[in-house]
């Protein structure tokens, strides 16, 4: 019995030998020639039927999407695109998919725009374009963890249910086993979360980070990778309530460390997808390149799809702080009518995806690492510079993308930490336990987010993040 991607690559090793296949129809061609898929490989293998072999009860069965087991030998192939196939002596029919039943659905054997295909998400594994974006992920996946622990790098698990806004912005889904109709109130009229499960208010973490600076204070250098929950309520291609962040966090680490980390993962685990989903990024690239056809040309990318991964690979990211990056957008002119949508208002504001898209894709034409924020639009924990104005931040624009990945150097003064946190209205109390490590031996150190959503929109040229996560959560939708 053999995997469909594992019989193939075999190939001709196993000319005349018998082999047992199982897989869906993708498609059943003359009544003879079925394309067999089993979901470990983009490929499919050629099915061949003799039909006076079988009975006719059976080769109605055989339609597109029902489910096989193929008993049968291998033999070259004729046809072209293929070197083998498999001259069918026993066919078992798994599951019927009868065409009728098919109406209204993504099996129907035509092209269906990737919105409908989220609509039905539960079907479109079986779908060419999902299931190579599942495999790159899946490989990317492994590629993070393998880099890691490499590196000697500790994998940490943090809690999902949490009592803290690690980013501050507010941004919190809120739980609780409360009676949401008859909550208790306490002295003042506040909702007394002490009768909680938790025994305080708790919420759905927006980042590990705060527990990874502490496992960091102990192991050195940790990872955290799991979901992580935002409520922001913005619709666009790239944002998601429910998504999945990587966090390394290094003690003694500065920020010029952290870039040379963020650039070395990056590559490692871009080439990590490029060596092994070799097959599943030549269809993506092809879809990749039919899709850019259709935009207008200033939004067109001007490389393909593996020339933009390859780009990234070979160029060293620019490093520039956010000063200079204003200085620069300040001065440019982004298309013919010279504006941008959001006009550049100055030092101190943040920057939006089409500046931070102009400054890689237009620009530097490569990756950039800006750093050196102003600390009004960054979180509390930056580590502040010395001018008093900008905190050790550091964001890495990919093309196509705009911010990948979010990070910095950790204020690890204790006094200067507690002033900021006063600033920013943190309940000092609150986090005591982060404010521990800067007790009892603090030491500089760093850390960045990826999210990993992001960086399998990068890699497979997929256009909206809900089209690279199996059940995307998104506001007014969770179906599934
Ligand atoms: O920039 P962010 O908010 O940084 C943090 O959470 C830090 N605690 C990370 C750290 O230093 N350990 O988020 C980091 C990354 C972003 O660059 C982006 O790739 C991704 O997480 N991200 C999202 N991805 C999808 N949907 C969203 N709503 C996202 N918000 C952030
Ligand atoms: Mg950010």
């Amino acid at each position: 019995s053999y995997g469909i991607k594992a019989l193939l690559e075999k190939g001709k090793d196993l000319l005349l030998q018998e082999v047992v296949v199982n897989g869906w129809v993708r498609s059943f061609r003359s009544n003879r020639f079925i394309a067999l898929n089993d979901g470990s490989t983009i490929n499919n293998i050629q099915v061949v039927v003799d039909f006076e072999n079988f009975d006719e009860s059976i080769i109605k069965q055989i339609s597109t999407a029902a489910s096989l087991q193929v008993k049968g030998e291998v033999v070259e192939s004729e046809g072209a695109g293929q070197e083998i196939e498999i001259i069918a002596k026993e066919i078992k029919v798994l599951g019927t998919a009868p065409s009728e039943d098919l109406k209204g659905t993504i099996l129907q054997p035509k092209q269906h725009s990737l919105e409908i295909l989220r609509e039905q998400a539960h079907l479109r594994f079986r779908t060419n374009v999902f299931a190579a974006t599942m495999r790159v992920r899946n490989a990317l996946m492994f590629g993070i963890h393998k880099y890691f622990n490499e590196n000697g790098f500790c994998y940490i698990n943090t809690p999902i249910i949490t009592g803290s806004d690690a980013e501050g912005a507010g941004e919190m889904f809120h739980i609780t086993n409360l009676d949401m109709d008859n909550l208790p109130k306490n002295e003042e009229g506040k909702v007394d979360y002490t009768q909680d499960f938790f025994g305080k208010a708790t919420n759905l973490t927006v980042s590990g980070q705060l527990e990874g600076e502490t496992a960091a204070m102990g192991l050195g250098k940790i990872y955290t990778f799991g979901p992580t929950f935002r409520a922001e309520n913005s619709n666009t291609s790239r944002h998601l309530a429910e998504f999945w962040m990587i966090e390394p966090e290094v003690a003694f680490f500065r920020l010029d460390q952290n870039m040379d980390l963020a650039e070395d993962f990056m590559k490692s685990v871009i080439t990590y997808a490029m060596e092994t989903c070799q097959d599943d990024l030549k269809f993506l690239a092809e879809r990749f390149d039919k899709e850019q056809k259709q935009k207008p040309e200033a939004e067109r990318s001007e490389l393909g799809l593996i020339e933009r991964l390859e780009y990234v690979l070979n160029n060293k990211f620019i490093r520039l702080s956010y000063t200079e990056a204003i200085d620069i957008l300040k001065d440019s002119k982004p298309n013919k009518k010279g504006k941008f949508k959001y006009p550049i208002e100055g030092w101190g504001a943040d920057l939006q995806s089409e500046h931070e898209r102009y400054l890689v894709e237009k620009h530097f034409k490569t990756p950039v690492i800006l750093f050196d924020y102003p600390a009004e639009i960054k979180a509390f924990y930056m580590r502040m510079n010395d001018d008093g104005k900008t905190v050790r931040a550091m964001d890495v624009l990919f093309p196509g993308i705009g911010e990948i990945i979010g990070g910095s150097e950790r204020e690890e003064r204790l006094e200067v930490l507690d002033e900021k946190m006063e600033k920013f209205g943190i309940d000092k109390e609150e986090l005591w336990w982060y404010r521990d490590t800067r007790r009892f031996g603090s030491v500089p150190h760093s850390g960045f987010g990826l999210g990993l959503e992001r960086l399998v929109l990068f890699v497979t040229g997929m256009g909206n993040i809900r089209d690279v996560i199996p059940f995307p959560r998104t506001p007014n939708n969770a179906e599934f």
